[in-house]
């Protein structure tokens, strides 16, 4: 498993056992991380078996391969957001899928990397891409984004309930500085928040609203959903793991209406969480939810 590597794959078991993969399946895993996942699948679908595997990140890619290095003869790994998986899956051949997994958000290699800018609690600049082909780094976007854009992205993404006030405050502050680190806008959310409670640091929901409009999370997830369920075979599956409520909604919704135009059965009735065992081992499953969903046979 990935303990070594800092990125503990979540929900593992979980998400092998609704897969229910046989020897010889061809899979796709469309967030490759460090690769914890992958290697479950591969041990699942045994030397007959192929694996194709995106990660937009670069560093994940270098990461992945070096774990993966084994099996290098039935893995193929494509530098790619996901949402473009349909041009990539065309253009190395791969029409059909016996199973499918997603494990959006950011990886703990990510989070962990002062230099990324993904987290609060580590001084880092305000970057946030997890691909450097995005153009627009978490600095840019809050220099030259207007007061309502900013509003918006805290309110609907971070589902933070003193948006416009933090939006104002940015706004105010930086006809004076740039804002530069995550200390920085740290500090001022503190500023303006308050503590936020015992549990979660105030600057939480917005470090994850900005990151998830930087890297245009929710889109690449709804573009996803969709492609993946035209390309499972019949009775094969797609799972999906997901940290935050509104990508659990996008997937509730998606696998409900795929169920309702008589696609497929929704397997999951209530999202599965992590077990007392796992959320010991690794906290930073803690918000993790998993869904499922197997596609029915084609209508002639
Ligand atoms: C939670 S980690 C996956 C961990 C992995 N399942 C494992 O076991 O190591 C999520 C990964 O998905 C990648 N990712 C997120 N959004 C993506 C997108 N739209 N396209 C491609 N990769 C994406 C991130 O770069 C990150 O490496």
């Amino acid at each position: 498993m990935s303990e070594d590597l800092g990125h503990v794959s979540v929900l593992a078991d979980e998400a092998l056992q609704f897969l229910a993969l046989r020897p010889g399946d061809h899979v796709c895993d469309l967030t490759l991380g460090a690769g914890g996942h992958s290697l479950r699948i591969l041990d699942a679908i045994g030397p007959d078996g192929r694996l194709i595997a995106f990660d937009r990140d670069p560093v994940a890619l270098e990461i992945a391969t070096k774990r993966l290095a084994e099996y290098s003869d039935q893995v193929t790994l494509v530098t790619a957001n996901f949402a473009d998986a349909q041009k990539c899956l065309d253009e190395h051949n791969w029409s059909a899928l016996d199973g499918a997994l997603l494990d959006i958000g950011v990886s703990s290699m990510q989070i962990d990397d002062a230099a990324r800018g993904f987290s609060f609690s580590n001084p880092g600049p305000l970057d946030m891409r997890m691909s450097p082909t995005i153009r627009v780094s978490a600095e840019t976007f809050l220099a030259n984004s207007s007061a309502e854009e900013l509003e918006r992205v805290f309110r609907e993404y971070g589902e933070e309930p003193r948006a416009r006030v933090i939006a104002s405050k940015i706004v105010e502050v930086r006809r004076r500085i740039r804002l530069t680190t995550t200390k920085e806008l740290a500090e001022l959310v503190r500023s303006v928040a308050g503590s936020g409670g015992k549990s979660i640091h105030p600057a939480t929901r917005v470090f994850q609203a900005l990151r998830i409009a930087i890297n245009g999370e929710l889109d690449a997830l709804s573009r996803i959903l969709p492609i993946l369920l035209e390309k499972l075979r019949p009775n094969r599956r797609l799972v999906v793991i997901c940290f935050h409520s509104l990508e659990d909604r996008i997937v509730k919704r998606a696998m409900r209406q795929a169920a309702s135009d008589g696609l497929g059965t929704v397997l999951t009735k209530k999202p599965v969480m992590p077990g007392r065992e796992e959320l010991t081992r690794n906290p930073r499953s803690r918000s993790a939810r998993l869904r499922a969903f197997e596609k029915g046979e084609a209508i002639a």
